[in-house]
C-alpha cells in the first residue's frame, strides 16, 4: 500500500490502519536510517505544538531525510487564511500563495490549522483544512485540523495494541476540565479510532458537552464494521465501570460553541470531572489513563495518576514518532 495523503484515519481500511501500523513495527525493530535520503518534508504550523512538530523532525532525520518548518508570523510572514478580505491588516501573505509556493519546495507538507471555534458546523466540516488541502499538489499529512488529528489516533492505536488492551474492551473517552474551551479533533479521533479498533466506547461528558452528531454518527459506522459499539452518558461513575482504558480529553461545549463566557460558565462547576485516584476506584484494576497532552496537572488530571503506573500518557506520545515514520516511509519512500 502506498499512501497518497494522510488525512483521516477512515480514508483506510481497518486493514490498512493494521498495515500501517505493521510497518510502524518493523521500522522500530529494523530502522531503514536511508529510506527517505534526499527527500524533503515541509511542516506548517498554523498553531502551536511541541510532539507534533519534534516528533515529524525526529522522523525525517531518522529515515535519512530532512525537514523544515514554518511557524507562520514567527520569522515568517504572517499568512491569511480567509478570503475575500483586504489584506490591510498585520498577514502579509495569502495561503493562497505562500502554501503551494511551500509545496513546491519540498515532497510532503504536512500542515496544522486548528478550529476557528466559531461555527460548529463549519469546524466539524474541516472546512478550513480542506480549502487548504486544495492548493496542495504534493503529497499531505493532517498535523491537526479543526475536527481531525490522524497522527494522534493511530499513535493511540499503536499504545493500545503495545499494552495488549483487547480490542472488545471497554474504552472511556472522558471529558475533563480545563481553564477554556479547546477543539474537538482529539476527541472525534480518539472516538473513532476506539471504535474502528472494535472498542465498546462510552463518551462519559457533562450535560452541554455532547459531541456532534456527525462525530458519533463517523464512530458508530465505524464500530458496525469492527464489531464495537458506541454510547455515550453524563454518568461517569456508571461510564467507568470496569473500563480498561480511560482516555481523558478537554473539549469546548457544543451547546455554546463561539461562546467563550457561556462556556466558562458552564464549565465552573464541573471541576469535578478531573480524574484522580477516586476515578479509577469505579475502573477495572488493570484500568490505563491516557491523554495525548499536553495537560494540564490538577486541573485535567490529578499528578497522583499522572505520576502514577497506570497513566501511560508518555508511551502514547513516544508512538508519535513511532507511527509517523510508517506513515512517512508509506507517503515518500
Ligand atoms: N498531542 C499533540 O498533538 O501534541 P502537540 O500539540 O504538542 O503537537
Amino acid at each position: 500500500m502506498s499512501l497518497a495523503r494522510f488525512l483521516d484515519l477512515a480514508d483506510f481500511s481497518r486493514e490498512e490502519v493494521l498495515d500501517l501500523l505493521a510497518l510502524a513495527d518493523r521500522l522500530q525493530q529494523h530502522p531503514e536510517p536511508k529510506a527517505l535520503a534526499g527527500r524533503i518534508l515541509g511542516l506548517v504550523f498554523l498553531n502551536p505544538s511541541l510532539r507534533t512538530l519534534a516528533s515529524f523532525q525526529a522522523g525525517m532525520a531518522r529515515l535519512g531525510g530532512n525537514s523544515f518548518v514554518i511557524t507562520p508570523g514567527q520569522g515568517t510572514w504572517a499568512l491569511e487564511t480567509r478570503l475575500g478580505v483586504a489584506m490591510d491588516g498585520g498577514a502579509a501573505e495569502h495561503i493562497r500563495e505562500g502554501l503551494p509556493v511551500l509545496a513546491s519546495y519540498c515532497d510532503a507538507l504536512g500542515i496544522r490549522a486548528f478550529a476557528e471555534g466559531k461555527n460548529l458546523d463549519a469546524d466539524v466540516s474541516d472546512a478550513g483544512f480542506k480549502a487548504m488541502a486544495t492548493l496542495i499538489d504534493k503529497p499531505l499529512i493532517n498535523l491537526e485540523s479543526a475536527i481531525n488529528h490522524p497522527c494522534q489516533a493511530l499513535a493511540d492505536w499503536k499504545t493500545l495494541d503495545d499494552l495488549a488492551v483487547a480490542p472488545r474492551s471497554k474504552f472511556v473517552l472522558q471529558w475533563v476540565p480545563h481553564p477554556r474551551a479547546l477543539p474537538l479533533a482529539v476527541p472525534a479521533a480518539a472516538l473513532h479510532m476506539a471504535a474502528l479498533r472494535g472498542h465498546d466506547v462510552v463518551v462519559a461528558r457533562p450535560e452541554g458537552y455532547a459531541l456532534p452528531a456527525a462525530v458519533m454518527d463517523k464512530a458508530r459506522a465505524a464500530a458496525a464494521l469492527s464489531g464495537g459499539s458506541v454510547t455515550e452518558t453524563d454518568d461517569r461513575a456508571t461510564a467507568l465501570a470496569g473500563a480498561q482504558v480511560l482516555y481523558a480529553k478537554e473539549w469546548g461545549s457544543t451547546t455554546h460553541y463561539g461562546d467563550a463566557d457561556g462556556d466558562a460558565r458552564l464549565r465552573a462547576d464541573l471541576g469535578h470531572w478531573q480524574v484522580t485516584g477516586r476515578t479509577f476506584e469505579d475502573a477495572a484494576a488493570s484500568c490505563h489513563l491516557m491523554h495525548c497532552l499536553p495537560v494540564r496537572r490538577n486541573v485535567a488530571v490529578a499528578e497522583e495518576v499522572l505520576d502514577g503506573p497506570r497513566s501511560v500518557v508518555l508511551h502514547e506520545a513516544h508512538n508519535r514518532l513511532v507511527v509517523q515514520m510508517a506513515v512517512l516511509h508509506r507517503l515518500l519512500a
